[in-house]
């Protein structure tokens, strides 16, 4: 079965064909990253008429020669993301699979992150799913394609937010976490001493928490009487350094709450995803890890892209769950990426 998939939540215009859940035949993203780079983030609208200028290229380079009669389903992202993109991909889907007769197919942004890695891995179940993107900080137990448990999330800022923020407060542009992620490389870790983010106590012991973290850093600046901007920061020692400590902290944050998933359920196989997902301190220190199976996304598809939206419709379909267009769709500063947390118990 050959799934067209479209996806078009934030600022990548993307499609992709995939056969049978696994084999991407093809992936074809257009990054707007540069069209916002200058606003130093997205900027809805902009986002919005980029994806209607671009969607009917993308597609078409996705189909390729065999155009659409080779399609058997139509699979588009519902949300969450911002609603004016979205919408985009939603109205495009629904008219091609309305024209051609095709069946449609609603899948979640965050679940289709959480499948990437099954585009390119063999993975039995259960397992941990880290699912760590600009948007999104969460934990997850799977024991089914239909059956993932949210057991932790961040309570403020997700953590490739915190990337860009921190990239920007160093004047490094947008997106941040590859050039901060780059920058650290070169750095000494040890520059700045940062906070470990939240307790492993029982009501946190899988959330997360970037907001402190991200401020600290610009504290620890004024307190060092370093003065921002720094110019020519690409080649700035103390920005290495800054991006090397503020590095260390955020992954370092993602794999120990992951461990405290891994140690209490007993379940040794963790899987990452999304955009953070390419970091390569998070998937050098989770390689190094004993006793755990641990499964990476591919780097094409960490980021924004249409074949996991397609992987994942792929499963839906074969489970019969073919969701109505709720169109649960919000910005990023959403609730979802909000952990509900428990009041502390009182000792
Ligand atoms: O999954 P994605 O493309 O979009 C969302 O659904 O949010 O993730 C984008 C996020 C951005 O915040 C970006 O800075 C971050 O992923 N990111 C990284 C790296 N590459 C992208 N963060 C840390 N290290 C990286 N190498
Ligand atoms: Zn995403």
């Amino acid at each position: 079965m050959k799934i067209l998939g479209i996806e078009s939540s934030c600022d990548e215009t993307a499609a992709s064909v995939v056969e049978d859940g696994r084999k991407v035949l093809s992936s074809v993203v257009f990054s707007q990253a540069d069209i916002h780079s200058p606003f130093n983030g997205v900027v809805p609208e902009i986002a919005s008429r980029n994806h209607a200028l671009k969607i009917l290229g993308v597609i078409e380079k996705a189909i390729g020669d065999g155009g659409l009669s080779e399609v058997d389903a139509i699979a588009v992202t519902e949300g969450p993301g911002l609603i004016g993109a979205l919408l985009v991909g939603i109205s495009t889907a629904k008219s091609l699979a309305f024209s051609l007769r095709l069946p449609i197919i609603a899948v979640n942004h965050i679940l289709a992150h959480a499948y990437a890695p099954h585009l390119t891995n063999e993975i039995p179940f259960p397992y941990i799913a880290l699912v760590v993107s600009g948007g999104h900080t969460l934990l997850y137990r799977v024991d089914g394609f239909q059956q993932m448990t949210r057991i932790g999330s961040t309570i403020d800022d997700a953590c490739g937010e915190a990337y860009d923020k921190v990239s920007k407060m160093l004047g490094l542009g947008y997106p941040g976490g590859k050039i901060v992620d780059d920058m650290a490389a070169r750095g000494d870790e040890n520059f700045l001493d940062l906070p470990r983010g939240l307790r492993d106590d029982e009501r946190d012991r899988y959330n997360f928490s970037y907001s402190g973290i991200k401020t600290a850093v610009a504290f620890r600046l004024k307190k060092k009487g370093i003065e921002l901007p720094i110019q020519n920061p690409t080649e700035s020692k103390t920005v290495w350094d800054v991006c090397a400590s503020f590095q260390k902290t955020a992954i370092d944050l993602l794999l120990r709450k992951t461990k405290n998933a891994v140690t209490d359920t007993k379940i040794n196989r963790v899987v990452i995803s999304g955009g953070v997902a390419a970091n390569s301190r998070l998937r050098a220190e989770l390689a190094k890890w004993r006793g755990v199976e641990t499964y990476m996304a591919a780097l094409p598809y960490c980021g924004d892209n249409a074949a996991m939206v397609a992987g994942r419709a792929f499963v839906d379909f074969q489970a019969n769950r073919i969701s109505d267009f709720s169109l649960d769709a919000f910005s990023r500063l959403s609730a979802l990426k909000k952990g509900k947390r428990a009041p502390r118990k009182k000792h």
